[in-house]
């Protein structure tokens, strides 16, 4: 069924585990974390990036499908709009019937993504949505890598307090999209992170985290894992794969269903990790 993020968010955080939340591009992504979150017997949080959005010209046909493949999932299955700048984005995703938002203000200095935030929060709230926001930027969103980046703790207490919102993503070491996986977690900071800031912790560009790493996050205190460019990777090499030894096949549904399996296997391989068993 489609619950709300804040459900599987907060069951993690009361229970110390950490949950998968893995970007979907296409239905195919859609269905094979779905696909591995019912192999793993565990919830799953889907989320579709303002960038998917921008690949597919709107929210809707994407956003549809992904909140239709919750509905019909047997185990709980909650569909996140991630890292929109875009406040426009937000309502329409809040209109469609998304549970939860990123809105990724942290470009902006100090002062300004805690008035940005702080709107669409309230705005998120009065119509039931939970909302997760960031502060530190975490690179490599625009293809330059900046694990360098790091958010202060204090400071993310009073983020939380200004704001309202129900998560922070949080900048500990980690970078989106990067390749190999031996980015290093600043885990001591992690855990004074945990102990100022009220809310459950995101860890964004978990990519680029060795297992080892992502495990040690949860126990450190992260609860949402956000993962995409590994699963990109896995279904690239599958899908690649099976379209050299079949050169002379035409139907896309060959290669895109070994991609989806390949996909699946994985999510439920990460969601075993992030469970810290
Ligand atoms: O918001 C999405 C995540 O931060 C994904 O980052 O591509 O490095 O796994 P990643
Ligand atoms: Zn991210």
């Amino acid at each position: 069924p489609l619950v709300g993020t804040g459900e599987i968010v907060g069951a993690a955080a009361a229970a110390r585990h950490g949950c998968g939340a893995f970007n979907a591009i296409q239905l195919e992504h859609i269905t094979a974390i779905i696909d591995g979150a019912a192999a793993a017997e565990a919830p799953v949080i889907v989320q579709l990036s303002q960038n998917a959005v921008k690949y597919h010209g709107s929210l809707a046909p994407v956003g549809t499908a992904a909140l239709a493949a919750a509905r019909a999932a047997t185990t709980p299955v909650a569909v996140h709009l991630d890292h929109a700048e875009s406040a426009d984005l937000v309502r329409e995703a809040v209109a469609l019937g998304f549970g939860s938002v990123m809105f990724d203000a942290s470009k902006l200095d100090y002062t300004d993504n805690v008035r940005a935030t702080r709107e669409v929060a309230a705005y998120c709230h009065d119509h039931g949505v939970w909302v997760e926001a960031e502060l530190g930027e975490v690179g490599g969103k625009d293809g330059v890598h900046a694990p360098g980046a790091r958010t202060d703790p204090d400071e993310a207490a009073e983020f939380v307090a200004s704001t309202g919102i129900d998560a922070l993503a949080v900048a500990v070491g980690s970078s989106h999209a990067m390749l190999t996986r031996d980015a290093a977690l600043d885990f001591e900071l992690i855990a004074r992170l945990r102990e100022k800031v009220p809310v459950p912790l995101v860890l964004h560009g978990s990519s680029g985290v060795p297992d080892a790493g992502l495990a040690e996050a949860v126990r450190a205190g992260m609860t949402k894992i956000n993962i995409a460019t590994q699963l990109n990777k896995v279904f690239t090499a599958a899908a690649a794969e099976d379209w050299r030894a079949h050169p002379e096949r035409v139907d896309p549904r060959k290669y895109l269903g070994a991609g989806r399996a390949a996909v699946a296997v994985e999510v439920r391989r990460l969601l075993g990790v992030l469970k810290l068993d």
